[in-house]
């Protein structure tokens, strides 16, 4: 099934186990603690959700210091990031574009995330759950690289797509670079992670060598077994975002083949488009939520789901304090 399609998710019956919720969005800021760690600001901007542990450095368990989260499941403190997307004007200015949620998601989610923890094939019933272990506390890690500057680069990684929304619940034909046509409905962002660990490195120094991708087709699709140097299977995190361009289809015109807008380390081509995750559930949470079987996106049992209207109450401060509203003449950093 091409990614997983908010029509399909009705049809699906609840026989496989795997988590599915909103985290509407925590903080948009020039932080980066997985990839540069201390560093206040980081080098380019980002869109993150989760737990408000959230900091320039993040050492040790994450779970254990959060006290709130932006997270439908209450025991969930781990952060997701991705860059910012922007449109460039014609006339040299950069506005941010807005983050709505996912259309399925718990009413009253603001901007966010969709985030899963699967390990299936959702095409398939009554599919037996595989052993998954949950991600021990430190751990993190990155999937795709800003520096990624060719079409084979980004076509070889089949878990990093984009769609061009012709309505909020259409998604249209994924891609591997950014639609060069206006989208009804937004543009749509999806980072799959990979799932295979080496059993030893929280991190790496490249922040993804102790993690192995076995996907081959599509993200949501039973991946390949784990190697022998990542033996050890942990779940498939997925991210997805809904980035608003629609404010601004009336500023520009189609048909010179490029469109305009830009991830805010400059890319303007959509290959280097990445995601940064930091591991943060409360004790055992995760792996009781991973042990069963027959749930999808319920909490399987054991996780507590909070109101929309508490978790958009979790905050952190602004600790780089610079404009990332209106028009600007250059992005953060940039
Ligand atoms: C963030 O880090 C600073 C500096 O280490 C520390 O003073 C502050 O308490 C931290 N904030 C949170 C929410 O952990
Ligand atoms: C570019 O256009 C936008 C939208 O009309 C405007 O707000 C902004 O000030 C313009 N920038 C420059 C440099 O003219």
């Amino acid at each position: 099934m091409k990614s997983f399609g908010l029509a399909a998710l009705a049809l699906v019956a609840p026989v496989q186990a795997g988590l599915r919720f909103g985290c509407s969005t925590l903080t948009i800021q020039r932080l980066d603690p997985v990839v540069e760690p201390g560093k206040l600001p980081s080098s380019h901007l980002h869109h993150i959700v989760g737990g408000n542990a959230f900091n320039a450095t993040m050492e040790g368990d994450v779970g254990s210091r959060g006290t709130c989260t932006t997270c439908e499941m209450s025991e969930d403190f781990s952060n997701y990031w991705t860059a910012v997307l922007y449109f460039k004007h014609s006339n040299g200015s950069y506005h941010r574009v807005p983050v709505v949620n996912n259309a399925a998601l718990a009413a009253g989610t603001t901007g966010g995330m969709t985030i899963y923890y699967t390990q299936f094939d959702f095409s398939k019933d009554n599919v037996k759950q595989r052993p998954i272990k949950a991600f021990p506390p430190g751990f993190r890690m990155t999937v795709g690289k800003p520096t990624a500057s060719t079409l084979d680069e980004a076509k070889k990684h089949v878990g990093l797509r984009y769609n061009c929304l012709t309505t909020l619940l259409n998604r249209g034909a994924e891609m591997p670079d950014f639609p060069t046509k206006k989208c009804a409905a937004g543009i749509f962002a999806v980072h799959h992670f990979p799932a295979c660990w080496d059993g030893k490195n929280l991190d790496s120094p490249d922040h993804q060598s102790h993690m192995y991708n076995t996907i081959t087709r599509d993200g949501f699709t039973d991946a390949p077994a784990c190697p022998a140097s990542h033996p050890v299977r942990m779940p498939q995190v997925t991210y997805e975002t809904v980035w608003d361009t629609t404010k601004f289809n009336s500023l520009w015109t189609e048909g010179s083949g490029k469109q305009p807008f830009v991830w805010s380390f400059e890319g303007s081509s959509g290959y280097g488009t990445h995601a940064d995750y930091m591991f943060g559930w409360k004790g055992d949470s995760l792996q009781r939520a991973m042990d069963r079987d027959n749930c999808f996106y319920d909490g399987c049992g054991t996780i507590t789901k909070q109101a929309m209207s508490v978790a958009n109450k979790c905050t952190v401060k602004d600790m780089v304090k610079e404009d990332t509203n209106g028009w600007v003449a250059k992005m953060p950093g940039m």
